[in-house]
């Protein structure tokens, strides 16, 4: 179950080795020359984007280590994880001037001041052969195009000026990103390398959960248990082909046979195709599933906002002003361009949220301590599975959907 588990670390990726070596090469190349760039790497959910560049970056920093490659600075950013997209400026800087986050914690420094500090480094600074390369993974970029698309510019557009060093490895679901940020011109002296990660075809699907099982038998030899099949091949070759019918996610795959192993594992037998079944069906049906599927435009944005709340700060109890807050900036980045725009007010979201408390997808505090609070201040709690409701809403909500639950 822990191998199988989604958020345990592979040591390789199977089905991913073109593109690991790829962006490995390119990533080396350019730390050796002392230059900069952008790789650009585009794929639906749960096609191991991620999962690919973390192990890139770990290859890397082992290499770095025994000097087989010049030394730099890793960067992280991720999208969705950010307040907002400008704060992207004061994470960069922070790696940049050398800051030691882990150390000294956080820099004080606004996002203003940031970009200044970063625009004049890029423009003047760091020419020398001594500066220090920095490498950025910059992860759900989507969630960082704003109406100015300012902030995915200056990524895409400083590791291209002399002397940078700096090496921006983007990810994204879409794959038109860059030319709705770079006009003409500008974009063809980006000289971007871009890949894309396909969906997950049934066979690789097979093969990493395959993978993923042996990984736990390692070190077992001789042990009892080492020899006895966890799930049968006509099981993992159902799951396998259930997913890609739909969607060619990996953590779609890897979630039904983690189940699937739960629901046996009291019997210690194998794993069989009807137990699949009978996970997937239980997925598709389970009374939260449907009750999620009833609901409307906005109860289901609320429990999105409530979750990304949840993931960015690391705790379960959200004040009600966040989720608030987060509800409304997802109405424009939700929503299509024909559908009409019109934003809740405040009256119409407490409305939203007594419904959700009526049904008890959600909980609010209570009590008379809280009653002299205001409104705001309250905090929030999702009674639900919160994986389950990412996967339904991810569902019904289609591709821009998913994209936000995801991560
Ligand atoms: N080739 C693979 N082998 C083993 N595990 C994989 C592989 N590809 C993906 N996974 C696993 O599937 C899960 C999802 O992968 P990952 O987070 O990299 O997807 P992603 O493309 O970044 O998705 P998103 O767009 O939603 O961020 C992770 O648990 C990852 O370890
Ligand atoms: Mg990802």
């Amino acid at each position: 179950m822990h191998a199988l588990h989604v958020g345990s670390r592979p040591d390789a990726l199977p089905c991913r080795e073109d593109e690991y070596e790829r962006v490995l090469r390119c990533v080396g190349e350019l730390l050796e020359e002392g230059s900069g760039g952008c790789i650009y790497i585009s794929g639906v959910p749960g096609t191991g984007k991620t999962a690919t560049v973390h192990t890139i970056i770990r290859e890397l920093k082992r290499m770095a280590q025994n000097s087989e490659i010049n030394p730099f600075t890793y960067v992280e950013i991720n999208g969705l994880k950010i307040p907002e997209p400008s704060a992207a400026y004061s994470l960069l800087w922070e790696g940049i001037s050398g800051h030691d986050v882990a150390k000294e914690g956080h820099l004080r420094v606004g996002a203003k001041e940031s970009l200044k500090a970063l625009t004049r480094h890029f423009t003047t600074g760091n020419r020398g052969p001594e500066g220090h390369a920095c490498v950025v993974l910059m992860d759900e970029l989507d969630q960082l195009v704003t109406p100015k698309q300012d902030v995915v510019y200056n990524f895409f557009n400083w590791p291209t000026l002399v002397g940078s060093k700096l090496v921006v490895i983007a990810v994204a679901n879409t794959m038109d990103l860059p030319e709705r940020v770079m006009t003409g011109r500008v974009r063809s002296r980006l000289g971007m390398i871009r890949i894309n990660f396909q969906p997950y075809t049934r066979e690789q699907l097979e093969k990493i959960v395959e993978a993923r099982l042996a990984s736990a038998k390692e070190g077992l030899e001789d042990e009892e248990g080492a020899s006895q099949v966890i799930i049968a091949p006509d099981a993992i070759k159902f799951a396998s082909m259930t997913v890609s019918r739909i969607t060619g996610d990996a953590r779609r795959v890897l979630d039904i046979c983690r189940r699937a192993v739960e629901l046996v594992e009291p019997t210690k037998g194998t794993v069989k195709a009807p137990h699949v079944r009978e996970v997937v069906n239980m997925m598709q049906n389970s009374p939260t599933a449907a009750y999620l599927r009833d609901l409307s435009f906005h109860e289901r944005l609320m429990l999105t906002s409530l979750i990304k709340c949840v993931k960015r700060e690391g705790v379960e109890e959200i004040k009600w002003s966040e989720v608030e807050y987060q509800h409304l900036t997802y109405v424009d980045s939700l929503t299509s361009e024909d559908d009409p725009k019109r934003k809740p007010t405040p009256y119409e979201l407490m409305m939203v949220l007594d419904s959700l408390v009526a049904s008890r997808a959600v909980v609010v505090e209570d009590g008379t301590a809280v009653a002299r609070k205001p409104p705001g201040e309250r905090r929030l709690l999702l009674n639900l599975e919160q994986g389950e409701v990412e996967r339904v809403l991810g569902d019904v909500g289609g591709q821009r959907w998913k994209a936000v639950l995801s991560n």
